[in-house]
């Protein structure tokens, strides 16, 4: 299995959490202005992730596993059960998610201990301890099956639509909404108006939010029950 996208060095944002430049999107995995404040803004609470019984989070784009972390930290503060299900077709060596990891939330929890044990080791990787199912497929989300009618939460966490325009199309914005239980909710970090037409398009409900550190505004956006 292929695993070792080229990351540089690692980046302290300002609320202590790190994040890496991808060296083959040229671009910073998380947002340098706060890693873990933008995951658990954008895609934690975006989703209502923080207030679901039961969360199933579907994740375009795994990467350093920032929006995990803060899931895991979420849910075992509630001690909520968690499916997540996860896509990666570039996965980073384990040893950049560790490091980026260290000492930050959720990353005491055994599903994190598991996911660092085998990662890189099949495809998919599938991580069950009590409470938390994770699986991750290191493939492209394009050539995916997904699941119908599943997710309470989409965090959909591409690279930007100019770097990585593939994640950002209405084809795929159609399959993502598919994939959405009815009530389910969509987010992402950018607010750009073609995203906000891209969702709507899919048969979304897509709103502005105030955005995390750094940003102005982010997306939320409901598939109607
Ligand atoms: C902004 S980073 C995601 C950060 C991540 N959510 C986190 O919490 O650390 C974008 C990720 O999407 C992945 N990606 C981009 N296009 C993809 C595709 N077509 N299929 C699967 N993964 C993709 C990239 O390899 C990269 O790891």
């Amino acid at each position: 299995m292929k695993q070792g996208s080229p990351v540089g060095e690692l980046i302290v944002t300002p609320d202590g959490s790190r994040t890496a430049q991808s060296l083959r999107f040229g671009e910073a995995y998380g947002s340098r202005h706060g890693a873990a404040a933008q995951a658990r803004h954008v895609f934690v609470e975006g989703t209502g992730t923080d207030q679901h019984p039961a969360p199933r989070v579907l994740e375009v784009g795994f990467g350093l596993g920032v929006n995990f972390r803060a899931t895991l930290a979420e849910v075992a503060r509630r001690g909520t059960a968690l499916e997540y299900l996860a896509y990666e077709f570039d996965p980073a060596p384990a040893g950049v998610l560790r490091a980026v990891g260290a000492g930050g939330e959720g990353a005491n929890h055994p599903a994190w201990a598991a996911l660092l044990a085998g990662w890189g080791q099949a495809s998919p990787l599938v991580v069950e301890v009590p409470g938390v199912t994770l699986t991750v497929h290191f493939g492209d989300v394009l050539e995916a099956e997904l699941p119908q009618s599943w997710a309470t939460a989409l965090y959909l966490d591409g690279f930007s639509p100019a770097r990585n325009p593939e994640v950002w199309t209405p084809a795929l914005a159609g399959r993502l909404a598919q994939a959405l239980a009815p009530g389910g909710v969509l987010a992402t970090y950018s607010a750009a108006g073609h995203v906000r037409r891209t969702l709507a398009g899919a048969g979304l409900r897509p709103e502005r939010r105030p955005g995390p550190p750094g940003k102005r505004e982010c997306l939320w956006a409901v598939r109607e029950a």
